[in-house]
């Protein structure tokens, strides 16, 4: 750890962390630098494994985990050009996630710790979204970053398969949650809408596929209203597309949600796509742009694996009064270098450490 400053200003440390990410199909490993330099990014997924079944199967990727998470960290020491004398210390996420997921990642980062005597900084998964965005550089191949770190005040929108939320942050660590899904999450009903008309795993990337073929306005579905306007719902959305398909083939609602697919005419797979995309989306972004509103942060930040979609950048391109510079597709789906990238502001702002012996997992951790 170097410290730099000036008399005048507080002193700070560069720090090196290693990240390592478990909580879902994705192994990964990545050292970042100073919470914004990436200097590697590892991972391996077991995504295909899943495919067939059309989602994650926790035992599935409990098991992929064990085998592939030394490869990953040693592949992340060696993209680095480091060695473990090299880094300051280890961040590993502890929730939210897959227990048996999350188990495989805290139990080496734990192990790690102790053997080589680094710190260990426990890391919510949900957060690390987040600062996906912190990253700016790298000298590796085949990325395109944001060309500034967000400033604070800063509205998070986390938009993943596992979640879904709107939270305002006033500095590092100082932040209020406004908002977040009473059922599924955004990606999630993206996965299950593409399992009913019968689009491969994962949900969204083939979802947005295929709306490109079909018109959104062909089928109106409904957009939940809630108390909070900050929070949102989407498993009504889910039903209504469910109860739409069954009626263009002529079934009612008993009709077995696997069997479906099978019976719909593509240009009505094409149709439903674009019309539960355009509202899941206008969802998310009525809800950011209202937040914007009321807050007027100095700048907006998306994280999670939807933030990839075409469709949410157009509409929030027209819609908010702000400019949004996007991480790389690669640093919106679960990595390891948004857990080291936050794990640098744990180490530079001494934030507690965990300790190696007892840190547990959190699957159902919240913000
Ligand atoms: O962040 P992530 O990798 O995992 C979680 O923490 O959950 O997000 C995965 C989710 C999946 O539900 C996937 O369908 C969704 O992100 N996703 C997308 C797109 N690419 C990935 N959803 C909509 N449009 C996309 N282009
Ligand atoms: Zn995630």
């Amino acid at each position: 750890m170097i410290s730099f400053g000036s008399s005048l200003f507080c002193y700070y440390d560069i720090v090196k962390i290693i990240g390592i990410e478990t909580s879902c199909d994705e192994t990964a490993a990545a050292i970042v630098e100073d919470g914004n330099r990436l200097l590697s990014n590892v991972i391996a997924t077991s995504m295909d494994l899943h495919a067939q079944y059309g989602g994650v199967v926790p035992e599935i990727a409990a098991r992929s985990h064990i085998e592939a998470i030394t490869p990953v960290i040693n592949q992340a020491f060696a993209d680095a050009d480091c060695e473990w004398s090299d880094v300051d210390g280890i961040a590993v996420t502890y929730g939210a996630g897959l227990g048996g997921s999350l188990l495989v990642g805290v139990q080496t980062a734990k192990t790690l710790a102790l053997i080589n005597n680094k710190p260990l900084y426990a890391i919510n998964h949900v957060e690390g979204h987040i600062y996906a965005n912190f990253i700016t550089e790298t000298s590796l191949q085949g990325y395109t970053l944001p060309s500034r770190q967000p400033e604070f005040p800063m509205l998070g929108l986390i938009v993943s398969g596992g979640h879904s939320q709107l939270v305002l942050w006033q500095n590092h660590f100082n932040y209020r949650l406004l908002g977040q899904t009473r059922d599924d999450a955004i990606g999630e009903a993206f996965d299950k809408v593409a399992k009913i008309i019968g689009l491969p795993y994962p949900g969204g990337p083939s979802i947005s596929k295929a709306a490109l073929n079909g018109n959104p306005s062909a089928f109106e579905f409904p957009k939940a209203r809630l108390s909070n306007p900050y929070d949102f719902s989407f498993s009504g959305l889910k039903t209504a597309v469910l109860r739409t398909a069954q009626e263009l083939i002529g079934e009612d609602h008993r009709f077995e949600s696997f069997r479906i697919a099978e019976r719909l005419s593509d240009a009505h797979k094409y149709d439903i796509a674009a019309s539960f995309q355009n509202i899941a989306i206008e969802t998310v972004v009525d809800k950011t742009v209202q937040a914007y509103e009321e807050f007027r942060p100095k700048s907006v930040v998306i994280g999670g694996g939807v933030a990839s979609s075409q469709e949410l950048r157009r509409q929030l391109a027209e819609r908010l009064p702000a400019a949004i510079e996007y991480s790389d597709p690669k640093l919106c789906t679960d990595n390891g270098a948004m857990i080291a990238a936050l794990g640098c502001y744990h180490a530079q702002l001494e934030q507690p450490t965990a300790d190696p012996t007892t840190l547990d997992i959190a699957p159902s951790l919240s913000m």
